[in-house]
């Protein structure tokens, strides 16, 4: 675990001054990285009769469809605001570095539907309470919110029910 943890790089003062940026894209550029990381993750939900992945733009769709590949579902994409040509519902919420909105399309599950929700990175918590709030609101069940990394003391885990978070990478 160590090794993937020293692959992902920190960019000091990105997007804002005070802002230690956890950089991934070094992680997901490595191949035997980011095989290993997928299998993982992907190993911990085999066999739990998930029905759907979702994942949160921009990041978090690069896991979100790799695990959806490999459990064999489909993938369900939250975006920013404009981008689902369907009808939507939406929620404003605060992250690390200011405030954004995202959308899920209203007709995005079957009742009852069992979903990862999969995401790169757990900071604040802000972005993942609010995907949640958007799929619970739609009916499906989440089994639990799946990241890469978790930034810890940012305390993100406090905003979610207990139980339903797991990250592969802890920092
Ligand atoms: C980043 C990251 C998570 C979120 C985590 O997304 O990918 O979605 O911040 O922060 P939080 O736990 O404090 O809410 P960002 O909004 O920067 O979008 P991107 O994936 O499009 O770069
Ligand atoms: N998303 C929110 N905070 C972040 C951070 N510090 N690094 C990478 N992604 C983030």
């Amino acid at each position: 675990m160590e090794e993937l943890k020293n692959i992902i790089r920190d960019i000091p003062d990105f997007p804002k001054k005070g802002i230690v940026f956890k950089d991934i894209t070094t992680l997901l550029a490595d191949g035997r990285s980011f095989h290993r990381m997928v299998d993982l993750i992907a190993h911990r939900y085999l066999g739990q009769k998930i029905d759907q992945v979702v994942g949160v733009e921009a990041r978090g769709f690069i896991l979100g469809s790799a695990l959806a590949y490999k459990l064999g579902t489909g993938v369900t994409l939250v975006r920013k605001p404009g981008k689902l040509p369907y009808k939507t519902r939406r929620k404003t919420y605060e992250l690390e570095y200011g405030t954004d909105t995202l959308e899920i399309h209203e007709d995005a599950f079957k009742p009852g539907a069992r979903v990862i929700i999969a995401d790169d990175l757990l900071a604040t918590g802000g972005t993942m309470a609010a995907v949640l709030d958007l799929v619970e609101d739609l009916g499906a069940e989440v089994v639990e919110c799946a990241f890469m990394a978790e930034l810890e003391f940012l305390e993100g885990r406090k905003r979610l029910p207990e139980g339903k978070v797991y990250s592969l990478l802890q920092f």
